[in-house]
């Protein structure tokens, strides 16, 4: 698997005087126990308050064949997060289907999430660099994203990078028994 493709900060301000090595890197397939590792991150995030979807937590071999079918689909990167060697999130890159030439120019962020264990490292922000430049060696012009008007903290980060706001959607989820708003984000991506 490709190694280190970018780093993030190695003493980010919330991560105390101890230093950790931050890296985030593509996919290209997973190794048994990075699997694991990618699987207990997910399984924390879910048990948190929900990361990429799934709101109850879920078997692990429920997220292992999730986690392998990803790494199958073409029009799809994965991308993880490590921390001093061991995977704590991930995010997907999504291209269009070929069939969609009139937005074969965009692509979407998704799924990003980082384990409740390894966050303020300044994983989520390198993560996310790393598939805009990704994004971006495909041709990609603008990339899209989505997420639930609670994820405050992903909020916080996407405008911190210049993702600018266009809609909001009163019932994109249902978490609770109760609807929760979605809010819609786009960036236009350096040439
Ligand atoms: C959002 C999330 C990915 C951030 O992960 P992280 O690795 O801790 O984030 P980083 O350390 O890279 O922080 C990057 C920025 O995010 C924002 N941020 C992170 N944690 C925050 C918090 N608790 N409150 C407010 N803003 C926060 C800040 O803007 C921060 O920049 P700063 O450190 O310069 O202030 C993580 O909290 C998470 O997995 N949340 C649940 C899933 C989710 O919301 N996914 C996004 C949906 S696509």
């Amino acid at each position: 698997m490709p190694r280190a493709l970018a780093r993030a900060a190695m003493t980010h301000p919330q991560a105390g005087p101890k230093t950790h090595e931050a890296l985030v890197e593509r996919a290209g397939s997973l190794s048994e126990s990075d699997l694991s590792d990618l699987c207990e991150a997910a399984a924390a995030a879910i048990i948190e308050g929900g990361g990429f979807g799934w709101v109850r937590p879920q078997p692990r071999p429920v997220l292992e064949s999730y986690f392998r079918g990803v790494c199958l689909v073409p029009e799809r990167a994965l991308f993880l997060a490590r921390l001093d060697g061991t995977v704590v999130g991930s995010a997907q890159l999504l291209r269009p289907p070929r069939n969609n030439e009139a937005q074969a120019f965009a692509a979407t962020l998704m799924h990003a999430f980082v384990a409740p264990y390894a966050r303020g490292h300044g994983l989520a922000r390198a993560l996310t660099l790393r598939v805009e430049e990704a994004a971006a060696a495909t041709g990609a012009k603008v990339l899209n994203l989505d997420l639930r008007a609670t994820q405050t903290a992903a909020i916080a980060l996407y405008e911190s990078l210049g993702y600018v706001r266009w809609g909001a959607h009163p019932a994109y989820a249902h978490v609770g028994g109760q609807d929760v708003a979605g809010l819609f984000y786009f960036k236009r991506l350096a040439e």
